[in-house]
């Protein structure tokens, strides 16, 4: 085990016993060149936060498929008026995506799994936006998946995603949160939300691979739906489905 890591380890009990805003702030002040990675979903408290503790180091990034819902895009953009920021839209290989989909199709994720297709529409894109920073801050909870997400750390050494030369740390300030938890910030602080969330829909993604779901469904049960529950992460967050 290497000192850093044993560091991260040493960190993520202390912070895990802090609230949100508390490993927010800590990150702010420990990282000048970090970055809020938001879905367009309920992370949004997130930025919220970031925002009442230092709105001049507030640096998002979404990563834009080109298959989110019409809804989800007028979400970014009105997070983006709201707290007056600007909002790193990301996209995909434009290469990569024309070969993928002459060759398949546009709906090749129902047959062959989500992999390739999220692999090129999100890991790709991911993977350059993060070579530009030093650390990073996701929405992350240990409720959002009873499969991959019962463990997830306040704070990892991102190894799947560091530069080869460098160091890469992820926050995940949400981790010890439950749902509720995070819709009643955004109630009582008055935080804009996606439409979608009035609808039925809990985990948002892309259009084609979410669906709303209903009373006594966990809410990844929305996400690739045809696909097994273990199977249900992206490979945005590489580190949960590691052994
Ligand atoms: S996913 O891996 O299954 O797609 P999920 O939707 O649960 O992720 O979101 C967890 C966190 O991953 C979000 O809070 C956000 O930090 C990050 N994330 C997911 N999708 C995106 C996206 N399109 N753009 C930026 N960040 C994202
Ligand atoms: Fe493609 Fe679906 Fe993955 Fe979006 S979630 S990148 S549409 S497979």
């Amino acid at each position: 085990m290497t000192a850093n890591l044993l560091n991260t380890l040493d960190l993520d009990r202390e912070l895990s016993n802090q609230s949100p805003q508390e490993i927010i702030a800590y990150a702010l002040d420990q990282f000048d060149n970090i970055a809020i990675s938001f879905s367009g979903a309920e992370d949004v408290v997130l930025i919220d936060m970031a925002h009442r503790i230092n709105p001049e180091k507030v640096q998002v990034f979404s990563l834009d498929t080109g298959r989110l819902h019409a809804e989800t895009y007028r979400f970014i953009e009105k997070v983006r008026e709201h707290y007056g920021i600007q909002i790193d839209v990301v996209f995909p290989d434009a290469y990569a995506v024309n070969n993928m989909v002459r060759e398949k199709g546009l709906f090749s994720f129902y047959r062959d799994g989500h992999k390739e297709c999220c692999s090129i529409r999100k890991i790709g894109p991911l993977r350059r936006k993060l070579l530009t920073v030093d650390a990073w801050v996701t929405g992350q909870r240990r409720d959002q998946s009873p499969g991959t997400r019962t463990a997830i750390p306040v704070i990892q050494d991102d190894k799947a995603f560091a530069r080869p030369d460098g160091t890469l740390t992820k926050f995940n300030p949400l981790a010890n949160w439950s749902s509720n938890q995070v819709w009643e910030y955004i109630r009582s602080n008055n935080v804009p939300y996606n439409e979608l969330h009035d609808r039925g829909y809990i985990s948002i993604g892309c259009e084609p691979c979410t669906r709303a779901t209903g009373p006594g469904q966990h809410e990844r049960e929305g996400r690739w739906w045809w696909e097994e529950a273990t199977m249900k992460e992206c490979g945005l967050h590489a580190v949960n489905t590691q052994k």
